[in-house]
């Protein structure tokens, strides 16, 4: 028998079906509550709403699991190539060899960007943040590259053309903020070391590809390939929902990515470790801080929504941390610092019981560091790594059954009806 929720409201008795997902998830399904009572919901932040139900990625917060299309991040992160990992989010399956082949072709083909872009570029004051210009770039590629035919062929170029565009955007706009040259994307090189080149070679200095520097980028974007309904992603929907196109959709979630909340933690937790360094504040200092109510400082790269454990994605990037710095025979002391911090922090009666602990933006900074990337381009790493994810749930609320445009409602909290006042009467 179908099981159902009942809910007693003055003297009556209404009853609304449960929902099941694959994996023990229930839900009440609230579709007809405002129609059959009248009532609405309210949840601010909507820690207790489910949006839309998907079959992409797989959360379990207090156990710490995170698995892409019923993938464990584990073996994706010891096993994948972050381009196979984009296929899977976006197609649902691992593509084999032939399917494989064809998208690597695609993603170079489509890897160049209109030369009039770099004039955009130009127009850009000094020192604005990467996040701003990727976001605005983003939105731009539409006047670019305008509708296709079919729905089928636009989505299929459009897709594609993100992956392969933003990483050179992105590159680009890194060597133009810095007065180099452009560096171009080079078709024997495969989708991250091509990245890498892009940013890094100079015509004085030729870029040396390590095989292991490539891999730890691969792994930092796999475990940011997708995270379910956060709030870039839910941003891509919700600005999707009202049937905008793909890259204006990618633009709202880059904006929403830029937030020190949210993708913008890897920055933050890379300039508070900085301070600590570089001003001598004793790590617990920090603790204590964070403890204190009365002051608004959060220890960056801690804590989350729906991790109530170790966030597995931080498990992970702290072992490149240490395999990265060992590789390249060099010390971080921001590394000493975390780790102290980490230490200190997880003991804390605070931390425990607020079940606070590090995140993936925690470690992910001092990988980054260690390949040679600047801060401030920490969180448009993020949104690279981001993309294959936003599609994969921008194209699932295209097909879905149940898609109707995003459009929560509120409990109204102002001032009752009253009148206008003429200009010359108002005090
Ligand atoms: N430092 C100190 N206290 C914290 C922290 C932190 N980093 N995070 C949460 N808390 C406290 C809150 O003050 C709150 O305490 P209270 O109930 O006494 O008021 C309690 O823990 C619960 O926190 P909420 O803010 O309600 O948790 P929420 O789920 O809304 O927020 C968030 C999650 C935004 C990630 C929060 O933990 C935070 O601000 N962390 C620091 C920023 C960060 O690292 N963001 C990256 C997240 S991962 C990602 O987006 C890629």
């Amino acid at each position: 028998m179908e099981e159902t929720v009942q809910i007693v409201y003055q003297g009556k008795t209404y009853t609304f079906p449960l929902v099941e997902g694959t994996e023990g998830e229930r839900a009440i399904d609230i579709r007809r509550l405002r129609q059959k009572t009248g009532l609405i919901t309210l949840d601010p932040g909507y820690a207790n709403t489910g949006s839309c139900q998907s079959a992409i990625t797989f959360m379990d917060g207090e156990k710490g699991i995170l698995r892409y299309r019923g993938i464990p991040i584990e073996q994706l992160a010891e096993r994948a190539s972050f381009k196979e990992t984009s296929y899977l989010l976006i197609n649902g399956r691992l593509p084999n060899q032939k399917e494989l082949n064809r998208f690597s072709v695609l993603l170079n083909d489509h890897s160049l960007v209109h030369e009039d872009m770099r004039l955009f570029y130009q127009s850009f004051p000094r020192g604005s943040h990467p996040m701003g210009i990727l976001s605005a770039m983003v939105n731009a590629l539409r006047s670019f590259y305008p509708e296709l035919q079919s729905l089928e062929e636009e989505i299929n170029i459009t897709v594609t053309r993100l992956l392969a565009k933003v990483r050179t955007m992105a590159a680009m706009s890194y060597k133009i903020s810095r007065g180099h040259k452009v560096v171009y994307p080079r078709p024997d090189l495969a989708y991250s070391a091509n990245f890498l080149n892009m940013m890094f070679d100079s015509p004085v200095r030729p870029y040396v590809i390590d095989e292991d520097v490539v891999r730890a980028l691969e792994v930092f974007w796999i475990l940011h390939a997708d995270h379910e309904q956060n709030c870039s992603t839910s941003a891509v929907r919700m600005v999707g929902s009202g049937r905008v196109n793909l890259y204006a959709a990618i633009s709202a979630g880059i904006s929403a990515l830029w937030g020190p909340l949210h993708g913008g933690a890897n920055q933050a937790v890379i300039e508070m470790l900085t301070e600590v360094h570089e001003k001598g504040i004793p790590v617990r200092r920090l603790v204590e801080r964070a403890k204190d109510k009365k002051d608004p400082f959060r220890l960056m790269g801690f804590g989350h929504r729906v991790y109530k454990t170790y966030d597995p994605r931080a498990r992970i990037i702290k072992k490149w941390c240490h395999l990265l710095l060992d590789k390249l025979r060099s010390a971080d002391p921001l590394l000493d610092i975390a780790m102290e911090l980490e230490e200190i922090a997880l003991k804390d009666d605070y931390f425990i019981e607020n079940n606070l602990y590090p995140n993936v933006d925690f470690y992910s900074g001092i990988v980054l560091r260690a390949i040679g990337f600047p801060t401030n381009m920490f969180t448009v790493l993020f949104a690279i790594g981001r993309l294959p994810g936003w599609i994969a749930q921008w194209k699932e609320s295209m097909d879905d059954p149940d898609w109707r445009i995003a459009r929560p409602r509120q409990i109204y909290v102002g001032q009752r009806q009253c009148d206008y006042i003429p200009l010359e009467e108002r005090k």
